[in-house]
C-alpha cells in the first residue's frame, strides 16, 4: 500500500534494522541517465527482448546484439552514480561490524561498484565483462571494444557476460541473495518493476524482516511491502539510509 515516507522513517527509528538487503533495478540508475526497460521511453519500447537479449538472438545476429551492448556500455561509461547509489555505498560502511548490507542488483551497469559498494550480488551479470563461450573464461573489458564482434585469443566469438532471457543466473549468486533476504530484518526494493523472476520472487522469502519499496509507480511488489513509497530513488533513498544510520549511533 502507498505510504508516506515519514511512516517508514518512524518504523526504521523504532526497529533499528541492521541486517539490510537492497534489491535494485533499472530505476535506481534512471536519474544517472540510463534508460529503464519497461514503460514509455524504456529500452523495450523500441526493441523486443527476444531480438537482443536471448541466446537465439546472439546466434542469429551477433553483430546487432554487440552493437546494442556497445551502445549501452558507452552510455554507462559516460554516466555517474547518483545520490541513491552513493547513499547505499555509505550505508554499507555504517553497518559494518554491527550488521550488514547486501546489495542484490538486476543492473548490469556497475554503478553500485563505482559508487563504492563492495558487497554486491549481480544477478544479471555486468556490461563491462566479456565471456568466451568455448573456454568459459571471463574478462573485464572497460574500454570500447573496437571491431565488433570481439574475438577471443582462442578464435571464438566473445559474448557479453550478462544473463539473457531463458538463461540460468550465475551459480551461487541467487542462492546467496536468497539466504541474505531470509535473514534480513529490512529489505529495500528500489526501482524495479518486479516482473522478472527470480529477482521478483525474493521479496516473498522474507522471514523476519519487512520490505520498503521505493518506486514512483505501483508494482506487484507494492502490496507485499510494509511501506510502498512513491518517489524517485534520489529523493527517497538518502532519507531512508539516514534513518537506518541514525539507528546505529
Ligand atoms: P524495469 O524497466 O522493468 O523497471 C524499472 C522500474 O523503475 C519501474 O518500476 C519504474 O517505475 C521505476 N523507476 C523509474 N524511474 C525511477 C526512479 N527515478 N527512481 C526509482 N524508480 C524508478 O527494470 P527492472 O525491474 O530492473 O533483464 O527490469 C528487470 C530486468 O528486466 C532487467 O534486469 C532486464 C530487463 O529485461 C534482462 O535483461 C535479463
Amino acid at each position: 500500500m502507498r505510504q508516506p515516507l515519514k511512516y517508514a522513517i518512524e518504523w526504521i527509528e523504532q526497529r533499528r534494522p541492521s541486517r539490510v538487503v537492497a534489491l535494485t533495478g533499472a530505476g535506481i540508475s534512471a536519474e544517472s541517465g540510463i534508460p529503464i526497460f519497461r514503460g514509455p521511453g524504456g529500452l523495450w519500447e523500441n526493441h523486443r527482448p527476444e531480438e537482443l537479449a536471448t541466446p537465439g538472438a546472439f546466434a542469429r545476429d551477433p553483430l546487432l546484439v554487440w552493437r546494442w551492448y556497445e551502445w549501452r556500455r558507452d552510455l554507462v561509461r559516460r554516466a555517474s552514480p547518483n545520490a541513491a547509489h552513493e547513499a547505499l555505498a555509505r550505508l554499507e560502511g555504517a553497518l559494518a561490524g554491527r550488521g550488514d548490507l547486501t546489495l542484490v542488483t538486476q543492473n548490469v551497469d556497475g554503478l553500485h561498484r563505482r559508487a563504492g559498494s563492495r558487497s554486491i550480488l549481480e544477478l544479471h551479470g555486468n556490461l563491462f565483462r566479456v565471456r568466451c563461450p568455448r573456454e568459459g573464461t571471463v574478462e573485464e573489458r572497460l574500454e570500447p571494444l573496437g571491431e565488433l564482434p570481439p574475438i577471443c585469443s582462442c578464435g571464438s566469438m566473445l559474448r557479453p557476460d550478462v544473463v539473457w532471457f531463458g538463461e540460468m543466473l550465475p551459480s551461487g549468486i541467487l542462492e546467496a541473495a536468497m539466504a541474505a533476504v531470509r535473514s534480513a530484518d529490512l529489505l529495500l526494493v528500489i526501482g524495479t518493476s518486479g516482473v522478472v523472476h527470480p529477482a521478483a520472487g525474493l521479496v516473498s522469502l522474507l522471514e523476519v524482516g519487512e520490505a520498503i519499496e521505493i518506486n514512483p509507480d505501483e508494482t506487484p511488489i507494492s502490496e507485499l511491502a510494509r511501506f510502498s513509497i512513491r518517489g524517485s530513488a534520489t529523493e527517497v533513498v538518502p532519507s531512508i539510509v539516514e534513518a537506518i544510520e541514525g539507528g546505529q549511533r
